[in-house]
């Protein structure tokens, strides 16, 4: 029978000293190399439980690995997102099909700006921020994520993500979240958002 395949570690999308005066060689290494590969351990012994619980009828143990499964799935997901999200050449605007909408949703940058950062900065203990297309209404929105996995829009699809866990930021900026994320805003991969937005939201609109 075939296995299905395990998760893995993306590669970071560039090299670890690359965002250097926004974040450090360290910050990224520990941040990747141990918090994001912690979590894809985790997903892959998730599933192998959930798989033994499974073929040995131990059903109670089901619901709370479920649990565990949308934590650490979620987590890769999002870390992966995070990494595509920032660019040493990053910064600046929107651009393409997602300029026009951030126009249209937003007013423009200055409106995303104002209000990414401040559901950022507000996100209780740790989380995420999220910039993502909600196919039902054809619009982009700003949402956040409790934990990795809490209280998140069903179904709106993700473009640019950033992580407000304290391990993302502590290192460098202690306890000024807000430091962080104006610099954040700085290195944002409007190209890679842009993409997303082109290639993943218009099809999906269409399944809707
Ligand atoms: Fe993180």
């Amino acid at each position: 029978m075939m296995k299905p395949t395990l998760y893995e570690l993306p590669s970071l999308p560039y090299s670890p000293d690359a965002l250097d005066g926004f974040l450090t060689a360290e910050m990224l290494e520990l941040h990747h190399d141990k918090h994001h590969a912690d979590d894809v351990s985790k997903l892959n012994a998730t599933l192998a439980a959930i798989a033994g619980a499974r073929s040995e009828n131990r059903t109670a143990e089901l619901p709370a690995l479920h649990r565990r499964l949308a934590f650490h799935g979620s987590s890769h997901v999002l870390h992966s997102l995070y990494w595509t999200s920032m660019s040493p050449a990053g910064g600046g605007k929107p651009v393409g099909e997602l300029a026009r909408a951030v126009e249209r949703d937003f007013g423009g940058m200055a409106g995303l700006r104002r209000q990414f950062l401040s559901v950022c900065e507000g996100v209780e203990r740790e989380g995420w921020g999220i910039l993502a297309y909600e196919p039902i209404g054809d619009r982009l929105i700003v949402t956040s994520v409790e934990g990795h996995h809490g209280a998140g829009f069903q179904g709106a699809a993700p473009l640019m993500v950033c992580d407000v866990w304290e391990h993302a930021y502590y290192l460098g900026y202690r306890n000024r979240r807000a430091q962080y994320l104006q610099g954040f805003f700085e290195v944002i991969d409007w190209q890679s958002a842009n993409l997303r937005f082109e290639r993943v939201c218009r099809p999906v609109q269409a399944a809707f």
